[in-house]
């Protein structure tokens, strides 16, 4: 839906962040007469899936949906925080949206998610021009906060929940290519890895009334849909409570559920903690033809020294344990990672730990990043950050580098292979051929024949690839 393309392999949330975000793209809906919202979203799909949510409740009170920024009576940002650079991107969307604002005194500016959380009142009181500062648990509250500025006052909210996880609000999917959705499962992060700042912005950890969740899955199946994406910041710890028996749902019990509502739904999750992943769970992903053989695993480094100072709770050992359960229970299993290159007091030896670490788990993608520190964090705090940028660039690269290569081999095996794949719709680059992706979660083109429609499965043999994208032709099993 959002094209998030992991076909550019540990560039795509760089690129994320230095172009203009995703806008809101879809039809306008019954506008006449009503108040228009515009909103972005920058960062991870948490964010995107977020958007919908506050799409959702603020139609509810009369808002419609646009596409044109100009014709909006409320501009809305949703932000992120986890690099630096994020942060620079939307205070530069900012200053654009303030350049309208002055031919347009009416217009609305909200800053939504874990920049407003993070940054609170002192948004208020750098960017002047900002109306509304809503977190990312308090988007319930916008319809009052928004009849606060249109009084002439600041609407802020950021008071951080234990128990919101907006399970009875139907999101508005947007920009949807009527295919795959995201379904949010659980909000927020006990984790407290030292470099991030997630547990900060987003709260405590809580997860969604799996009822809620089932439900969700049978309406988009029901819509036409045929992929859900589950989503959390550590899918692995989702635990869920009937209040009615008292019996606990755990990740893997959910998932089997979710599978089970239609073996036509494919059901896809990210994103997944190394220290958490269970066998019971690579044991029902094995189960199930229609959850897809993927996972994303994030390493963040390969060496132990530098995994215990990011507090990530499991050392390289672990971690290559883990790898070796997935290709043990599900040889054909994809994983991909994030990496981060330079943390605090990384030596040359060690981010070669990191840079072995990819050849050997044989990732088919990675998203990777240097290091940036971010004030609050608990490496912030207690460690310094002393690798010189040139430095962690110059890792960066490297890593990049052999995550190319890796990727190219990853795909090149593939050649004459075929796959069920689900189609998305047309490729980038022409309306003669189909997009759509593999169990395996690797983009494939290939040229239409026949009848067939985005949301339909279709088998395609690999003649082709590249580090990025599988090239194909469809074949009659
Ligand atoms: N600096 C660089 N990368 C970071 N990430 C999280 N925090 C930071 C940071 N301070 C990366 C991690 C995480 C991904 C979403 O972003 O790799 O898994
Ligand atoms: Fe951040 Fe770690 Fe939580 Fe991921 S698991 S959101 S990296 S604290």
């Amino acid at each position: 839906m959002y094209d998030n393309n992991p076909t550019l392999p540990g560039i795509r949330k760089e690129i994320d962040e230095n172009r203009q975000g995703e806008a809101i793209f879809f039809e306008d809906i019954h506008a006449d007469g009503k108040r228009k919202f515009y909103i972005e979203s920058y960062g991870c799909q948490m964010n995107f899936s977020d958007s919908e949510i506050v799409a959702s409740i603020l139609s509810e009170v009369g808002f419609a949906p646009t596409r044109i920024m100009e014709s909006a009576d409320l501009v809305l940002v949703n932000t992120c925080s986890i690099r630096e650079k994020a942060e620079e991107t939307v205070r530069k969307r900012l200053q654009v949206f303030n350049q309208l604002k002055t031919k347009n005194p009416g217009m609305l500016i909200g800053v939504l998610g874990c920049m407003a959380e993070r940054l609170k009142a002192k948004f208020l009181e750098e960017e002047k021009l900002v109306d509304l500062v809503v977190g990312p648990d308090a988007y319930r509250d916008l319809p009052s906060l928004v009849q606060t500025a249109d009084d002439g006052e600041k609407g802020i909210n950021v008071f951080l929940s234990r128990e919101e996880t907006y399970a009875d609000i139907s999101p508005l999917r947007l920009d949807s290519n009527g295919v795959s959705a995201f379904i949010s499962i659980m909000r927020g992060c006990d984790n407290m890895c030292s470099f991030c700042v997630v547990p900060f912005t987003r709260g405590r950890e809580r997860s969604r009334d799996a009822f809620s969740i089932i439900s969700e899955a049978q309406h988009l199946f029901e819509k036409g849909y045929r992929e859900v994406t589950l989503l959390g910041q550590n899918v692995d710890s989702y635990k869920w409570t009937n209040p009615e028996t008292n019996s606990v749902v755990n990740f893997a019990q959910l998932l089997k559920e979710v599978a089970e509502v239609n073996s036509d739904l494919r059901v896809r999750f990210s994103t997944s903690h190394p220290k958490d992943i269970t066998d019971e769970v690579l044991h029902t992903m094995a189960a199930y033809e229609n959850i897809c053989k993927y996972i994303h695993l994030p390493v963040q480094s390969g060496n132990s020294r530098i995994l215990d100072l990011m507090n990530r709770t499991y050392d390289r050992e672990w971690y290559q344990n883990r790898v070796e359960a997935i290709y043990r229970i599900m040889p054909d299993c994809a994983i991909s990672s994030d990496i981060i290159a330079g943390f605090c007091t990384e030596t040359d030896e060690e981010h070669k730990d990191s840079c072995s670490m990819i050849e050997w788990a044989r990732y088919s993608m990675s998203y990777m990043f240097y290091y940036s520190e971010r004030p609050g964090t608990p490496a912030a705090k207690k460690l310094v950050d002393d690798v010189p940028l040139e430095i962690k660039k110059e890792r960066l690269n490297e890593i990049i580098a052999i995550q190319n290569r890796v990727s190219l081999q990853h795909n090149l095996a593939d050649i004459g292979k075929t796959f069920k794949v689900l189609i998305e719709g047309d490729s980038r680059k022409s309306s003669e051929e189909w997009k759509g992706r593999n169990s395996q979660n690797k983009m494939i083109v290939f040229p239409k024949s026949g009848s067939h429609k985005p949301g339909d499965y279709v088998y395609v043999k690999v003649r082709d690839a590249n580090s990025a994208t599988l090239l194909g032709d469809l074949v009659t099993l």
